[in-house]
């Protein structure tokens, strides 16, 4: 934390300065105040006539001190909330950074909610922290020392009675703070669930709708929101417990002070202006004292927090970059050597020992029941998870020597899910490429055959696209993610299953631009389609994780029973479109 701190430290010093200001005001306060009763208007010393002019005197002084003791608060506020908001600006955008850079299996281990949640509330929190720290914290530690050492000053006795409460406050604390504790970090987990929830179900509202699962959806969310104000009602019992406890404690010792006080006052070794001051500090020590068990509360809330900030700050990117530089002779060629690949904590196999080439300018469908690994074949080429087993070269090199940077741009993929952003359509295809210029992202979208309905919009090209692509047809989408993926003019382009929800003619058309425009790239298609998939060279049939079969339309047809069994299944289907 102190990396975050030491950039704002000056705002931060400030804001102390200004709170010793302010609290030594409010410590000095009663001292005057105890003068102008003793002897302003007791007159003690002036053998009993009261002295207007030093009352009048000490008010101004008063006024004064108030009005200063307030500015510095003023001033103190401003630079707490200065340092506190910078520091929370710099961990957003680190940690914004961080998840930029996480690769893809830390993504699954997080999660997409938790990490809102962090990146969110879990700053607001640190925010929090900071600023009761520095004005919560500061402040009344200061007033309840000040408090104890003024009080010392006007009566040792005073300052024992209050010193001797001391560790039966503070210990009352501790025990409920230590129960509070594990609490607060369940809070911010449940808070991750409710997230986790708010985000499926607000992206998922038109399905929960089509499927009337609202109710359901209401009774999971209502589920994990129970969960949480239960353990913020467990919280406000440890508290609501701990608050009249430490009231009798305060209450206490300002009775026992009072007792004594009087019997001082009575033999003549105290003055009633000593017993109004030091009636006034203790009130400042026991409300300093209420206050300290509220903030700890929020304070234990904060760093709770932290802890789940630093988990993203402290998260080295699992991929890391290798230290090939050389650009290779050979353009587009992939090849799996024996690869075998498990999901990250996950003991099953997906692929087992795959061995293919793909050549320079080939085109290769992957086909294949759905959930039998195709789509995570594919990702293991861009190199988003590491294989278990064997190695995938691509140009005869190792994905793991490559700079993620260098292979991405060797590499380009349309994924299964297109996922747009809030945007132009013109945005959304450059996006891929941002480099290239009006004629590039015309080129892409005329290939996607996506170029057309784009000028049917409203605003053509400039169309604005609502959050996720919602305002477009899933086939739309499709065909602008291809775009997306084309413009980036990459050596080998991937589709997955990216045309499933074109019309068999538009796909054609789009299987023929990509032959012509892009001749020399390296195509794999997943392609659930035998319709789609016959266009290949060569198609490789997988069946739960093995290559059962690879070759031409008409090899397999004569030599796969797997292969004919799908043909068989999409007889009716093929007749039909030709
Ligand atoms: N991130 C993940 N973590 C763990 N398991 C996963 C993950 N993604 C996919 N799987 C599992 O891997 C298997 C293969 O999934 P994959 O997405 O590769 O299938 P697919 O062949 O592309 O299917 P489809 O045709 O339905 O797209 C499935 O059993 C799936 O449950
Ligand atoms: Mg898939």
């Amino acid at each position: 934390m102190w990396k975050y701190i030491k950039h704002y430290l000056h705002f931060a010093l400030l804001a102390a300065a200004f709170m010793v200001g302010e609290v030594l005001m409010d410590l000095i306060q009663p001292q005057l105040m105890s003068r102008i009763v003793d002897e302003g208007v007791l007159g003690i010393g002036r053998g009993g006539s009261a002295d207007l002019s030093l009352i009048g005197n000490l008010g101004l002084r008063m006024t004064g001190l108030v009005l200063f003791g307030g500015l510095c608060g003023s001033l103190n506020n401003v630079f707490v909330h200065l340092s506190g908001q910078n520091i929370g600006n710099e961990m957003r955008k680190d940690c914004f950074g961080r998840i930029m850079a996480f690769s893809f299996p830390q993504m699954d281990q997080f999660g997409a909610g938790s990490l809102i949640t962090r990146v969110t509330n879990d700053i607001t929190q640190v925010q929090t922290f900071f600023f009761l720290f520095f004005r919560g914290v500061i402040r009344t530690s200061m007033l309840m020392f000040g408090s104890i050492f003024f009080m010392f000053r006007l009566s040792r006795r005073f300052g024992l009675i209050v010193l001797c409460a001391f560790p039966l406050i503070t210990g009352v604390m501790a025990v409920c703070l230590i129960h509070a504790n594990p609490l607060f970090k369940k809070l911010q987990e449940q808070l991750d669930k409710i997230n986790t929830i708010l985000q499926e179900d607000v992206s998922g509202i038109r399905i929960i709708k089509a499927c009337v699962r609202e109710a359901y959806e209401k009774q999971r969310f209502g589920a994990v929101n129970s969960g949480l104000v239960q353990t913020q009602s467990h919280i406000l019992f440890i508290f609501a417990l701990m608050n009249p406890l430490m009231n009798a404690l305060m209450y206490g010792v300002a009775a026992v002070l009072l007792l004594t006080g009087s019997r001082e006052v009575h033999f003549g070794s105290a003055t009633p202006g000593s017993i109004m001051a030091a009636i006034t500090y203790t009130t400042q020590l026991l409300n300093g004292i209420l206050m300290l068990v509220m903030l700890f509360q929020n304070i234990s809330r904060g760093l709770a927090s932290w802890r789940r900030i630093k988990e993203i700050l402290v998260s080295e990117p699992l991929l890391k970059d290798g230290d090939f530089r050389r650009e290779s002779d050979v353009k587009g060629e992939i090849r799996f050597k024996d690869v075998s690949f498990a999901y990250p904590g996950n003991s099953r196999l997906i692929l087992k020992h795959i061995n293919f080439t793909i050549h320079p300018g080939e085109t290769v469908a992957f086909m294949g029941a759905t959930g039998c690994g195709k789509s995570t074949l594919v990702h293991l080429i861009p190199r988003f998870y590491d294989v278990t087993e064997g190695e995938v070269l691509v140009d005869g090199i190792n994905v793991k020597k490559y700079r993620l940077k260098d292979l991405r741009s060797k590499v380009s993929i349309a994924l299964q899910k297109s996922e747009l952003f809030g945007g132009s359509i013109e945005e959304n295809i450059s996006w891929g490429a941002p480099e290239a210029g009006p004629d590039a992202i015309r080129r892409a979208a005329e290939t996607a055959q996506a170029d057309t309905f784009i000028s049917e919009l409203a605003d053509s090209w400039q169309t604005v696209v609502a959050e996720r692509g919602m305002s477009l047809s899933g086939g739309q989408r499709q065909r602008i993610s291809i775009a997306r993926a084309l413009v980036k003019d990459a050596e080998i382009l991937i589709f997955d299953d990216s045309t499933s929800a074109l019309d068999l003619r538009t796909e054609a058309r789009l299987y023929r631009a990509l032959k012509e425009t892009y001749p020399n790239s390296t195509k794999i298609f997943v392609a659930q389609r035998i319709a789609s998939a016959r266009r290949a060279d060569r198609i490789v049939v997988l069946e739960s994780g093995r290559i059962a079969a690879c070759g031409t339309h008409e090899e397999l047809m004569a030599s796969s029973r797997a292969y004919r069994a799908i043909w068989d299944s999409q007889m009716g289907e093929e007749e039909r479109d030709g």
